[in-house]
């Protein structure tokens, strides 16, 4: 299994330094358009990004199922097998508003299980990258699993529109600092390096999350819904992914006094 992973992911580095070099020109091309409101936003360059990984697999696995944000919708058999889950661009608003602090999220599942997960950042060109039986990396050095630390000396990061204001006060008075990127996989990477104490998502999309999963696993981090419960990779829904230092405490005060909801 190794060695075949090893292969998938020698294919997938070489497709994400393809997209590096294509992407100027992509952005100099750029075409906004809005989705279910004018928060919700996709571009040209989001659609280009998953067409192209479409192209890899249909000339590389023609077996492997596609599962993206964009036009690959079909859950009818994504247990079974290799699937691909992929975000082509996580923190499009970001992309738009502020040219930085977006990034491409792909991971690949077998039989349901994370094998190999990526988190490519595309402004700082950053590639966390998993690969289970083998480690985790970014740009290629060995990601250690952060040291424990207590919520008090975190900084913790969440979507504050959704959260009501007492228990983001709660949230706030528990922790060291607050900081969110706005975009899901970014937010989450600053856990795998102990950057971040834990990041939370109310109503996650199961792109924004589908690399999240091996990382938890090899780093050591807690990733589950509120109730403490694994996450099915088809669905998303609420998800926090967390330092073991931090986790109990966070969801404590998050389901205190009626919780989080407004
Ligand atoms: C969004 C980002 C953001 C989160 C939103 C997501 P997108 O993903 O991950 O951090 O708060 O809920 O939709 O739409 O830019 O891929
Ligand atoms: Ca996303
Ligand atoms: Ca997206």
């Amino acid at each position: 299994m190794t060695e075949q992973l090893q292969q998938i992911d020698r294919q997938v580095v070489q497709w994400l330094r393809q997209i590096k070099c294509d992407l100027p020109t992509m952005l100099a091309d750029m075409d906004l358009q809005t989705k279910t409101s004018r928060f919700d936003l996709v571009t040209n360059v989001d659609k280009a990004i998953e067409q192209s990984f479409e192209q890899l697999l249909m000339s590389h696995f023609p077996a492997y199922q596609l599962y993206g944000e964009e036009a690959h919708h079909n859950t009818a058999k994504l247990r079974v097998g290799y699937t691909w889950v992929l975000d082509p661009i996580d923190g499009t608003a970001n992309l738009v508003k502020q040219q930085d602090d977006y990034c491409i999220i792909l991971a690949l599942f077998h039989d349901g299980e994370p094998v190999l997960s990526y988190i490519y950042d595309c402004p700082r060109e950053k590639l966390f990258q998993a690969i289970k039986g083998q480690g985790v990396y970014l740009n290629g050095e060995v990601v250690p699993p952060p040291p424990t630390m207590p919520l008090a000396d975190s900084i913790i990061s969440f979507n504050n529109k959704v959260l009501n204001d007492e228990t983001m006060h709660d949230l706030l008075d528990a922790s060291f600092g607050y900081r969110l990127i706005g975009a899901c996989g970014l937010d989450s990477a600053k856990v795998f390096t102990g950057q971040f104490g834990m990041h939370i998502h109310t109503n996650a999309k199961p792109w924004d999350i589908g690399a999240q999963f091996l990382f938890a696993e090899m780093l050591g981090l807690k990733m589950t819904n509120f109730q403490q419960e694994p996450i099915d990779f088809i669905h998303g829904g609420p998800f926090i992914i967390s330092n073991p230092g931090c986790y109990e405490e966070t969801l404590a005060i998050l389901l205190q006094n009626g919780g989080y909801q407004k």
